[in-house]
């Protein structure tokens, strides 16, 4: 690559990821990671990454388990690791092991988020990391007849206490331990406490970093986005499912369908997952959402700025008539607007003529977007707004996309066939083709 397209590239990018950093200061984030993704060559970029979201004032809560480092101490101490219902049966000699695995592991992550060599990304970097007792573990007891002894779930989270330290700009750490208030230390599930600690901040981010990139469809495709109710019927159906992804997706459904804005799965095996599922477009991984990603609604005043931004580029290039910011405030109301994870990436305007006559005008799509089904999605939108009021008739005034109006039921026509006022107003230098749609 030319140094020159390297600098373009290197401004485009950085243009690119404004919209999410603004998105994301001051909110919370959870990001919960087993200790598989500890034991892994990933876990120092991971610590770059995290050193990063919390640089941009984002409020991070981290919440780490220790499987792998539990078996190992089990093994040397010649003791058998049980699992019942994905619970470890956690008697007292494993829940010695438990907490020798996972204080060591703690003090590990804390050191990695406290370097600041200088030819690292985590130079000048000044992270606190902040621990404590905010997790409130209760046994799970006798399960099928089973005694589970101390393991355990989580049933209080200190919100309060860890929103005191997220608001001094510390990162709070947490645990697979619950002490009770009877003095007993409870084995939880990682995957519990971070859901629980993501549900209790209405967190607008959980993440989960997996043994796998993501959930995959049954033909072993990543399926980038899943609501709530398509991941419950995947683990109904699916046994495709790797182990962790049965462990995670049922937090990750409880949890947005408790108000967590993102439930997120990436894979920690692939450097930089983090960032890409965060600030781009597309992400890596997959999300989990209550409801879908991409909605349609009617504009309000308040889209203006970010209207103006999607379709002036469109503007200058002659594809879109200019429209003044003061004609888009008086005229809000006739635009819908595509919304994804939240930003505007398309638009339409329906403009009436008569009572039975009406412009599609102003159909755009951000050219990151195209070709989702957006475009159509939008149009669809002014047909139904249409019909609602009794508009017989579309026309859409084109330059450049006469063929795709063409492909979805509009017909070419002349200027004549205009209504008489649009008539008048017709750019006879830009040369519109005219196309009619009978709805
Ligand atoms: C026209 C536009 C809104 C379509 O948005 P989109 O979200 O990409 O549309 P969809 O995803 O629903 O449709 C994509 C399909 O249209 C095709 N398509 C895109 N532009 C086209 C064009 N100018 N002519 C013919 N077909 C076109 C794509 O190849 C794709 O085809 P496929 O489904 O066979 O793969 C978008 O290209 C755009 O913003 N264009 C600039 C603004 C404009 O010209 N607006 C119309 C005048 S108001």
């Amino acid at each position: 690559m030319s140094e020159n397209s390297y600098d373009e590239n290197f401004v485009a990018w950085f243009r690119a990821v404004t919209p999410y950093i603004n998105a994301f200061r001051g909110k919370t984030f959870v990001i919960a990671f087993g200790g598989k993704a500890i034991a892994s060559e990933f876990i120092k970029t991971l610590a770059y990454d995290v050193n990063l979201l919390a640089s941009l004032g984002i409020r991070l809560v981290l919440v780490h388990g220790a499987r792998p480092q539990i078996e190992e101490e089990l093994r040397e101490k010649n003791l058998e690791s049980k699992y019942h219902r994905g619970y470890r049966i956690t008697d007292a000699d494993t829940l010695d092991c438990v907490l020798d695995a996972v204080g060591s592991v703690y003090l590990e992550i804390e050191a990695m988020l406290s370097q600041g060599l200088p030819n690292t990304p985590m130079a000048n970097s000044r992270i606190r990391v902040i621990g404590g007792n905010f997790i409130t573990g209760q046994p799970i007891g006798v399960l099928d007849g089973i005694d589970m002894h101390y393991a355990g779930k989580v049933r209080k989270v200190d919100s309060e206490g860890i929103n005191a330290q997220l608001g001094l700009g510390n990162i709070v750490l947490l645990n697979c331990e619950g002490p009770s208030p009877t003095g007993e230390i409870f084995n939880l599930q990682m995957e519990e406490v971070a859901e629980g600690v993501a549900v209790a901040l209405k967190a607008d981010k959980l993440v989960y970093l997996t043994d796998s990139a993501g959930v995959t469809d049954r033909a072993g495709e990543l399926l980038d986005a899943v609501t709530a109710d398509e991941a419950s019927q995947l683990l109904r159906d699916a046994d495709w499912l790797t182990s962790d992804m049965m462990r995670y997706l049922p937090c990750t459904v409880r949890a947005s369908r408790s108000g967590v804005g993102r439930v997120h799965l990436i894979g920690y095996a692939q450097d930089g997952a983090l960032l890409r599922e965060l600030f781009t477009h597309d992400g890596v991984g997959t999300v989990i959402t209550r409801e879908s990603l991409e909605n349609i609604r009617e504009a309000k005043p308040d889209d203006i700025a970010a209207l103006i931004a999607l379709i002036e580029p469109m503007e200058q290039e002659g594809i879109l008539v200019h429209r003044p910011r003061e004609l888009l405030e008086r005229e809000i109301e006739r635009f819908s607007i595509m919304l994804h994870d939240g930003i505007i990436v398309g638009c339409a305007a329906l403009y009436p003529h008569s009572e039975e006559e009406a412009e599609l005008a102003c159909l755009a799509v951000n050219p990151d977007h195209r070709e989702w089904g957006y475009g159509e999605q939008l149009m669809e939108r002014i047909f139904r707004r249409a019909k609602k009021s009794g508009i017989k008739r579309l026309f859409v005034l084109t330059t450049r996309t006469e063929h795709w109006f063409v492909e979805r039921g509009f017909k070419l026509g002349t200027v004549d066939d205009l209504p008489a006022a649009k008539k008048e107003m017709y750019n006879y230098q830009r040369r519109s083709k005219v196309l009619f749609k009978t709805l």
